[in-house]
């Protein structure tokens, strides 16, 4: 048995629900620095919404845009640069989970001027005290990364293209805004690869090893409403019942997941990032049943994932997953998205020894050898 490790859910203030958004115009400060992705939040009108709402509070702002997928460090300490230059006291991560990614790495670099390199947040070195100059407010446009309620960011590395996750308490947002209306325009696509990723969250805390009676609360209700409501999300994004709930399951597995972390269903889709650039959903998404299927050799992940199939009225959690993956377009095996098997198998051992040391393999109900995680790649290459 584990000890146990404290439980945080969410900073000082979560806001969810249609409208939420408002809370912007509450909040005390002088200067915001927004930062966002590619242009999706401008067209959809919600930068301007965002920059008016803080507007009303007195509050004057800046945006940082152009923050593109999984983060460059050199984005990060752009974006650093520029907030030392303007002297925020709110730092507003708008977007999806590489804005707010990025958003919470550059306010590392802004609160402390000394760090100037990535190697200088990642273990062993601490992530030091925050808020000395700003707090940071995360407003989430997908229902997937959940990074408004975690601890964790995604950074890359300019030279390798490694992506390294960095997690600690300190990184927690202090406010969560979950506003629906803010995820309205999400394309299909990003709305099925993003609403995987949610519910490979809330399926890998489920069977975490540090799993505890509130994650598996938390976990178990956003997986059975993300099984159920995201097949809807898909197929009619402009319902904003359905954006609602999917947003606020994102954000409850975000919660379990933050706490008692994954397994290596994101150490897989790590590296594969890492590797081939392939998306972090799609990837969570193709290597999940996978996972799952090698996962139940555990008793307790088989039971575990058994008693939530039977509350869905399934037969199998597995299969429930492949339909749900089908009724997506999400492809089979990788083999599909990955053409060049002879580049993909070169690189194996490198891959499987990556997904060994990721963070969250220790955390996996059955931790895998290398061995184990090389078939496991092929699999998932292949399909079986
Ligand atoms: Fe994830």
């Amino acid at each position: 048995m584990n000890m146990m490790r404290p439980m945080k859910l969410a900073g000082s203030e979560l806001m969810f629900g249609r409208g939420c958004l408002e809370h912007l115009k509450t909040l005390k400060g002088e200067k915001a620095f927004i930062v966002t992705g590619g242009s999706s939040m401008r067209k959809s009108g919600i930068l301007q919404k965002v920059i008016d709402l803080l507007s009303e509070a007195g509050i004057k702002s800046e945006v940082f845009s152009g923050v593109e997928p999984d983060p460059f460090f050199s984005t990060v300490y752009r974006g650093a640069e520029a907030m030392k230059a303007f002297g925020p006291d709110i730092i507003v991560g708008l977007g999806g989970g590489s804005a707010m990614d990025a958003a919470k790495a550059m306010w590392v670099y802004y609160e402390h001027p000394e760090l100037t390199m990535l190697s200088d947040i990642i273990p062993p070195n601490p992530i030091p005290k925050l808020r000395n100059k700003a707090r940071l407010v995360c407003i989430p446009s997908t229902s997937g990364t959940a990074s408004e309620v975690s601890r964790s960011v995604v950074i890359t590395e300019d030279e390798t293209h490694v992506k390294y996750g960095i997690g600690n308490m300190e990184m927690m947002p202090d406010i969560a805004i979950c506003d629906p209306e803010v995820t309205v325009t999400m394309p299909p696509s990003i709305t099925a690869e993003t609403g995987m990723d949610a519910l490979t969250h809330a399926l890998e805390a489920l069977v975490s090893k540090r799993a505890n009676y509130l994650s598996n609360i938390l976990a178990a209700a956003a997986a059975k409403d993300i099984i159920h409501y995201l097949p809807k999300a898909y197929e009619d994004g402009s319902n904003l019942d359905y954006r609602e709930i999917m947003l606020n399951a994102s954000m409850t597995a975000g919660m379990a997941f933050t706490n008692v972390s994954l397994g290596i269903v994101h150490s897989m889709a790590h590296t594969m990032g890492s590797f081939f650039g392939i998306s972090h959903g799609l990837a969570d998404a193709i290597i999940l049943p996978y996972v799952m299927t090698f996962n139940q050799e555990d008793e307790f992940a088989k039971n575990t994932y058994a008693a939530l199939a039977k509350e869905l009225g399934a037969e199998d959690l597995v299969s429930v997953i492949r339909e749900l993956n089908d009724t997506l377009g999400i492809a089979r095996s990788l083999n599909e998205i990955i053409k060049d098997e002879a580049a993909y198998m070169e690189v194996l051992d490198e891959m499987a020894n990556m997904a060994k040391n990721d963070g969250c393999t220790k955390t996996n109900p059955i931790i895998p050898t290398i061995e184990q995680l090389k078939e496991l790649f092929v699999k998932v290459y292949r399909g079986n």
